[in-house]
């Protein structure tokens, strides 16, 4: 039988773990930063975001602790696949509402341009399947983008959710809260990619963005236009030498499918060796969940993100609960 004491120090160590899996622990460095950071938003938002990281962590010899890596003991950040999209239509606001409602604060969103160059945030490379258009999002201009119903192939009570600029997007994320897991869809002109990243900078979210990409070019861009943004690789399957390409490309997070990853789990240890996290896509059982746990992971990417925030959770109260030597004969009478 534990003490007193020592069931409230594992209930405050499960609090802070979950605060840390909602991305809402104190990320900054001091108070001071936390004040700058207010003073450079408009409203008073929930504090969502990893602190800033140093650019380059995988480079040098001595890699820092990365934010990004979870710390031992922590639950498995969780990301929603294009929001919450088994419970709302994807890649929209009210998608992202969701999500946040169910105890996800990282968003992994689509982006491409319109034919005007605005980017938008969609999956495909056309329209036809989430919207009520049709057409390639590269022929289509933003107003005519904008006339689109993104809700109601999903439900009719969605109807009328447009197909969201990136700008509307992190527009939301600032004033309601949560963090963006932005992955750059298809090919990118330096230009284009340019222009994602002035949407970042004028939203003031370049320390709640991380940009993933397949697309290796579009990651190059940008680091050279973007030091400040945390970049992540996705890839289908294992580099020989994952921890080289992430150095060459001084990525924060390396972002293989669960398949890849599964092959060879050590190479988790020697990312996080190198101050490289590790995000995992996309994963949707609790099987997986605990295999990817154990592997030090340090963020899945999911369709089931209420789930996954739920299953953080129920592992993180087991532990601290008081009851928990008396589950295999039942509930301890009171
Ligand atoms: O974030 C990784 C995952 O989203 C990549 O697959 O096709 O859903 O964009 P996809
Ligand atoms: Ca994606």
């Amino acid at each position: 039988m534990r003490s007193p004491g020592a069931v409230v120090a594992s209930v405050l160590v499960a609090v802070v773990s979950l605060t840390w899996a909602a991305g809402a622990a104190s990320p900054y460095a001091s108070a001071a930063e936390h004040t700058r950071h207010r003073s450079n938003t408009s409203r008073d938002v929930p504090r969502v975001g990893p602190a800033p990281i140093a650019m380059g962590d995988a480079g040098g010899a001595t890699p820092r602790p990365s934010v990004w890596i979870r710390p031992d003991g922590a639950p498995l950040r969780v990301v929603a696949h294009r929001g919450a999209s088994l419970v709302a239509p994807e890649n929209t606001l009210v998608g992202d509402e969701a999500a946040r409602r169910g105890g996800a604060w990282w968003i992994e969103s689509d982006v491409q341009p319109s034919r005007d160059g605005v980017p938008h945030v969609l999956h495909d490379s056309t329209v036809d399947r989430t919207t009520d258009g049709r057409g390639a999002i590269r022929d289509l201009t933003a107003a005519e983008l904008r006339g689109l119903d993104a809700g109601s192939w999903f439900g009719a009570q969605y109807a009328g959710q447009h197909l969201p600029t990136l700008a509307a997007q992190l527009e939301d994320l600032s004033t309601r809260g949560g963090n963006l897991l932005l992955e750059i869809k298809g090919p990118h002109t330096r230009r284009q990619v340019a222009r994602i990243i002035t949407e970042i900078r004028s939203h003031r979210m370049t320390d709640r963005v991380l940009v993933q990409s397949f697309d290796v070019n579009a990651l190059r861009h940008t680091r050279e236009l973007a030091p400040e943004l945390a970049l992540g690789l996705l890839r289908g399957t294992l580099d020989a030498d994952p921890v080289a390409v992430s150095k060459e490309l001084s990525l924060t997070s390396y972002n293989p499918s669960d398949a890849a990853l599964a092959d060879r789990p050590a190479v988790v240890g020697d990312l996080h060796d190198a101050g490289v996290a590790v995000t995992v896509w996309t994963v949707d059982t609790a099987t997986r969940w605990r295999a990817l746990l154990a592997a030090g992971v340090d963020a899945v990417i999911t369709n089931r993100p209420a789930e996954l925030s739920g299953w953080n959770a129920a592992r993180l109260a087991a532990r601290a609960s008081p009851w928990r030597t008396a589950t295999r004969t039942g509930p301890p009478v009171l």
